[in-house]
């Protein structure tokens, strides 16, 4: 423990060499399944080692096994950026060690929470004020949502959501024993609000940025329906969410403002380290009735009810404090800027492939993923894609769309330049042509 502050220098210096160097590295990491637990002993040390033993190890057993997340050349699934003042938060964070459980166990946690999570309500443009909390992914928000659709109607057992919902919604449906009903999806790959059916329905699930497309369900279209027959909606943004943070964007969004929960992931496009995703929910009482359980030693005086009686986990970390100074670094223009480059930059890759022949675009583009594959079979598109992950300069998905094999190319990384994205074409181009 002597050696806290050197070893912590030293950490930090890793971290910012990591940064500044971080194209030297391939995105994808090239290892075999197995090769690192091969490479770390099978046994925990006796004796005590020296911090300096896992940085070491960090460079020369772990790094190979690393892909790139933080890299500029990330383009797969939805690109993230881990930001500088997130990083810091985190030591902050493990330093201070909170453990949330209720508001006298960190009355500045809680009320960070619930000031930082105003704030964001704030920039995204959300009009009303909401219940927020923050939940490690949008998976447990969807358990979250569901949980309490069930509670509140606990006569109906179905969960409407579309054919393109992502399947933390149907995994979240089954470990609620509730029942997925699938709508069909228009050319666009949203939800047809026509084709909805709400009978027995507790909750039905609306998606702005869906996984495969970055589709936008008709939300308002579906508020409606959901408002006419008491159904819960819920609204996932987990990846677009942020855009709404640009007033120019803000279309994509209308009628999220009727939900009864959204959930937004600044860890995928707000530029705070994973994890942090947050809930916004305006009916909190119904939160409250399906989680709120407080046993006589938790049992406190004070008028104030604790954020843990609004989900499933008791303990709760400082997440607030990285969200905190990821928006105060930022700033509203500050993110509005790089949301809006990202943007730029997925249209301009998506005006590349349009005028190439042999390629076309698969799917309408409403914020900075693009979906293209080049004119042949499933396979040769694959094929693309495998070459280009494993030549180490890129990192790409796929998804399928109408059943036919796509590619996706997801631009969320803060350091990502026009560059960067040139680069990815001409890699793509070169390994289509081979
Ligand atoms: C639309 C959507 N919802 C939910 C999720 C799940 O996110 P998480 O990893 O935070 O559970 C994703 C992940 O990509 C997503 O794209």
């Amino acid at each position: 423990m002597s050696t806290f502050r050197e070893d912590g220098a030293a950490a930090l210096e890793w971290v910012a060499n990591y940064l500044e160097t971080i194209d030297e590295h391939p995105v994808l990491s090239q290892v075999e399944p197995g090769a690192i637990r091969a490479a770390l002993p099978a046994s925990p040390p006796e004796a005590a080692e020296p911090f300096s033993a896992v940085l070491r190890d960090l460079d020369v057993v772990l790094m190979p096994g690393i892909t790139h997340w933080q890299s500029p050349r990330y383009f797969a699934y939805f690109a993230t950026t881990g930001a500088e003042p997130g990083i810091l938060a985190e030591l902050l964070i493990a330093g201070l060690n909170q453990v949330g459980i209720l508001w006298r166990a960190s009355p500045a946690l809680q009320e960070l929470e619930e000031v930082t999570l105003d704030w964001l309500r704030q920039l995204l443009g959300l009009p009303v004020p909401l219940h927020g909390h923050i939940e490690d992914t949008a998976s447990s928000g969807l358990i979250t949502a569901l949980a309490a659709a069930r509670a509140a109607h606990p006569d109906r057992r179905v969960v409407v959501c579309s054919e393109h919902t992502h399947s933390s919604t149907v995994k979240a449906a089954r470990l609620l024993e509730l029942e997925i009903r699938k709508t069909p999806a228009d050319d666009a790959f949203a939800i047809r609000a026509d084709e909805l059916d709400l009978d027995d329905a507790c909750a039905v699930v609306a998606t702005v940025g869906t996984t495969s497309s970055a589709a936008v369900d008709p939300v308002a279209a579906i508020a409606d329906r959901a408002g006419a027959e008491g159904v819960w909606l819920h609204v996932d943004a987990a990846y677009a969410g942020a855009a709404a943070v640009c007033p120019e964007l803000r279309h994509h969004f209308a009628g999220w403002e009727r939900a009864d929960s959204i959930g937004v992931n600044p860890h995928k496009w707000l530029f705070t380290p994973m994890d942090c995703s947050v809930f916004f929910c305006s009916r909190p009482e119904a939160l409250r009735r399906a989680f709120s359980l407080v046993p006589e030693y938790l049992r406190v005086d004070e008028d104030v009810v604790s954020l843990s009686e609004y989900a499933s986990p008791l303990g709760r970390r400082f997440r607030a404090l990285k969200l905190w100074a990821t928006l105060r670094c930022f700033g509203r223009e500050g993110l509005q800027s790089i949301l809006r480059e990202h943007v730029r930059l997925a249209a301009l890759f998506e005006e590349w492939v349009a005028a190439e022949p042999g390629w076309e675009l698969c799917a309408p583009r409403h914020f900075s993923l693009v979906c293209f594959r080049k004119e042949g079979s499933d396979e040769e598109n694959e094929e693309i894609v495998r070459r280009a992950n494993s030549s180490g300069e890129i990192f790409l998905s796929h998804s399928k769309l109408d059943g036919r094999f796509v590619l996706r190319l997801s631009i969320g990384n803060a350091r990502t330049s026009e560059a960067d994205v040139a680069l990815a074409w001409e890699v793509l181009r070169r390994e289509a042509a081979l």
